[in-house]
């Protein structure tokens, strides 16, 4: 049973403080977890509890530590870890919110990750075997953020984040490889033009570019000066973030003076689809613009992967309503949007069943805790997005994946089988 609770406050990849949570079973089996924090949010996330006073900024969790350390503690003292449902369910009663309005969405996931590991070490299972069980066997094909911009770096550029996708490999350590190859290639082509390559907060350059477009060239030239085929081994996938974009006037477009509706958008996204290898498309629209949704989905949805964040915010109900409307065609699962892991697994089901992709995600304030690495394996998502291959708080989900990759009987890698 579960004998001891606690947290204490630790630095994110950013700088900012989360939250640490350790769980100890009555035989003696003692594990972590850490939780991260977007930056980027999505407005029905559940809610990350911070403290607001002097302290980093407002930024503290304190709060949410103590929450851990007191009334999470009481609730679960007591119960088995090897029933996850229960465990998390005691949590939820006890918030008593819909959206962790109470103790907090990262003072629950913390303990809710740290039971899980817990469990799975108590038992001397791999924690992919433990959530998943033997049928767990899939590598997800990593998706690379390696230009960032938009709010995750200090560049010209409005999109989020443009990704390559190693789809034509057998195995996830050759796919990991070729991508790393063309994110060295990247470097050089930048240094050449005389762009900056300072990296953004996943792991990407930062270059200040004179349009959207610009970085899918630059990335198109690396993969070919890497040896690859564009499309055919690496693919290309954008995050938009256009929840982000968002004025009055429509999505304002920064980098090329210009603010554009959602009809112009999507429009926008048909002509790059027809020129580049693009196989993804995350937030192509706003949160709130679900009419834009549906007409990206008209025109892209049978083609191109079209990936829900912050409109689906990994919970069940707003997901169910998309799929009843027909809009999108995949989701991003980010653990501490939705605030549990049964709850993650809840959402993650129920896209499965009306054959919603999933891709598992990071966030962009991250930590050394590769539990998504695990996750994304245990529900077969075949997709994971954390990072470029580069600053420790990224490759340790793929380091992590390395390791899987040697230990899973029959794994598989769907590679280009994803998107035919
Ligand atoms: P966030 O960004 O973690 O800052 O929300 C990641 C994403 O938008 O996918
Ligand atoms: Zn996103």
């Amino acid at each position: 049973f579960i004998d001891e609770v606690s947290a204490i406050e630790v630095m994110d990849s950013r700088g900012n403080p989360t939250v640490k949570a350790t769980v100890q079973l009555s035989d003696g089996t003692r594990e972590s977890a850490v939780v991260p924090s977007g930056a980027s949010t999505g407005k029905r996330e559940a809610l990350e509890l911070r403290d607001g006073d002097a302290r980093y900024m407002g930024k503290g969790v304190l709060k949410a530590v103590e929450n851990v350390n007191s009334q999470i503690a009481d609730a679960i003292m007591g119960l088995s870890p090897f029933n996850q449902a229960m465990v998390d369910a005691a949590m939820k009663e006890l918030d008593g919110t819909e959206n962790y309005g109470n103790l907090g969405a990262n003072a629950v996931l913390g303990v809710s990750m740290a039971v899980a590991r817990a469990a799975a070490k108590s038992l001397g299972i791999p924690l992919y075997r433990y959530l998943g069980g033997a049928n767990a066997m899939v590598l997800p094909v990593p998706m690379l953020n390696i230009i960032n911009g938009g709010s995750h770096a200090d560049n010209s550029v409005d999109f989020q984040e443009y990704m390559i996708m190693p789809i034509g490999f057998d195995d996830f350590s050759e796919g990991l490889r070729a991508s790393s190859e063309v994110y060295h290639n990247l470097k050089t082509i930048l240094k050449n033009r005389g762009a900056n390559t300072a990296l953004g907060d996943e792991g990407g350059f930062a270059p200040d570019l004179s349009s959207n477009e610009e970085p899918i060239q630059v990335i198109m030239e690396a993969i070919a000066k890497a040896g690859y085929k564009a499309g055919e081994q690496i693919a290309i996938a954008l995050d938009v973030a256009a929840s982000e974009l968002v004025t009055e006037g429509g999505y304002r477009l920064d980098s090329e003076n210009r603010t554009v509706t959602s009809a112009q958008l999507v429009d926008y996204y048909v002509d790059l689809c027809s020129k580049y290898p693009i196989v993804s498309i995350e937030d192509g629209l706003s949160e709130d613009d679900w009419d834009g949704w549906k007409l990206l989905t008209e025109k892209l949805g049978n083609k191109v992967q079209l990936v829900g964040d912050d409109l689906f915010v990994t919970n069940a109900s707003i997901l169910a309503e998309g799929i009843e409307k027909g809009i999108a065609n995949a989701i991003l699962i980010k653990p501490n949007q939705i605030g549990s892991v049964s709850e993650t697994m809840l959402t993650v089901r129920l896209a499965q069943r009306n054959g919603y992709k999933c891709v598992m995600s990071h966030r962009s304030g991250e930590s050394e805790d590769a539990f998504i690495a695990d996750f994304a394996v245990a529900l077969n998502c075949g997709e994971i997005k954390t990072g470029s291959t580069a600053r420790g708080e990224r490759t340790a989900k793929y380091n992590r994946l390395l390791e899987i990759e040697t230990e899973v009987m029959y794994g598989e890698y769907l590679g280009s089988s994803l998107f035919n």
